[in-house]
């Protein structure tokens, strides 16, 4: 079987798990690499044979290499917009990590962009793929919990808590990363309330930085933090269905702990990352009477990301899939978040 050759642009973390994923999957092979950051193209190039000849510091020139027949991009957040652009321009199907761009006036630009030609293109929104939200999406679309209501969802980590020290890297650094835990973690439980329940329609946020500088390791000097390392908004979705949302990256212990609670008129559900294959699943067995049950996901909501990758590239557009207008619909509502926090208004979009 011939394999689906891939141009991998940012050399980083989160390559290394891409890289994980492509091999697990079987029909992909990496023939192209990228990165500003020499040490890394030769790493990574040595690590999966790419030939020498396609080790690019300039990712120009590996999207127009007719040897790749597909990108996946994993660079920080400030050239996100002009590699989706270059991929467009070039007809090259692509997979972009999140957040879709940095702010939204990047991101209109590529819609025009991609209006005149379309490419297959794909959002790594990769908690899609977390079985127990998927199988969660599938008990409200049958109507398991009855109307759905209200939910809660958060999305932690700790790395970021004082007691880490952590430098100020380019996750602080403002015109880097556009903003701060929102893009990076907030995106990701845009996308899932957008996954499970449709469309936001109205909003009310509010961003908070708690710390308020951190030192640079190449000057040694202090630098003042313009991004939020605190994010809470609330939203009301398609049909009244009411959210509440919060992230940071300053919660001690929590890991990686993304998670959402759903009530319905009849049940609820709560599905984790912390616990990523099970739901578990509060009904009422009798009038009165509760039951609390951990329900193991089925086989068939154990979906891959590459597999939808994949089916994207052979020319399917499989169900649950991010594609590219959930990568500008997540930026727009990013930059209302933003936007409804520093006027301390409530927004329709
Ligand atoms: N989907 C997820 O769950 C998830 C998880 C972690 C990170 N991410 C996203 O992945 C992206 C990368 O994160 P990371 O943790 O790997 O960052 P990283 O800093 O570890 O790696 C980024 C790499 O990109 C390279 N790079 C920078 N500018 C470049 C350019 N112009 N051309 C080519 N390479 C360039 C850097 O040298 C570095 O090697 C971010 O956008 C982040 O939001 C997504």
């Amino acid at each position: 079987m011939s394999k689906f050759r891939i141009g991998l642009i940012g050399l980083g973390g989160m390559a290394g798990e891409h890289i994980r994923w492509m091999n697990a999957e079987g029909c992909f092979e990496v023939v192209a690499v990228s990165d500003v950051y020499e040490e890394a193209l030769l790493r990574v190039g040595e690590q999966l044979g790419v030939a020498p000849d396609k080790r690019y510091t300039d990712y120009n020139l590996l999207i127009e290499d007719p040897a790749v027949d597909a990108v996946v991009s994993v660079t920080p957040n400030n050239v996100h917009a002009a590699i989706i652009h270059s991929c467009l321009q070039a007809g090259k199907p692509f997979m972009a990590e999140k957040p879709f761009t940095r702010v939204f006036e990047e991101a209109a630009p590529l819609l025009e962009a991609y209006e005149r030609q379309p490419v297959p293109a794909m959002l790594a929104f990769t908690y899609r793929y977390t079985p127990a939200f998927r199988y969660a999406r599938e008990l409200v679309r049958d109507g398991k919990i009855g109307a759905v209501r209200s939910f809660s969802i958060q999305y932690l980590q700790g790395w970021g808590a004082a007691s880490n020290n952590v430098p100020y890297i380019w996750r602080f650094n403002k015109d880097v990363t556009g903003t701060g835990t929102l893009g990076d973690l907030g995106s990701h439980m845009i996308d899932m309330a957008r996954f499970l329940f449709g469309e936001f329609e109205e909003l009310s946020a509010q961003l908070h930085t708690i710390i308020p500088e951190r030192i640079d390791p190449a000057s040694g000097n202090m630098v003042k933090i313009e991004v939020d390392d605190f994010a809470s908004f609330q939203a009301r979705m398609t049909g009244g269905v009411m959210g509440v949302f919060q992230t940071t990256r300053n919660a001690i212990g929590s890991g990686n702990q993304h998670e959402v609670s759903i009530y319905g008129d009849s049940g609820t559900l709560h599905a984790s990352t912390l616990n990523p294959n099970e739901v578990s699943w509060i009904r009422e067995e009798a009038p009165g009477q509760l039951a609390k049950l951990s329900v193991d996901v089925p086989e068939h909501c154990r979906v891959t990301q590459y597999a939808n990758f994949k089916a994207l590239l052979e020319g399917t557009i499989p169900d649950g899939i991010a594609g590219f207008m959930d990568g500008y619909r997540n930026q727009e509502i990013l930059d209302a978040i933003v936007r409804a926090s520093e006027t301390k208004t409530t927004l329709r979009l």
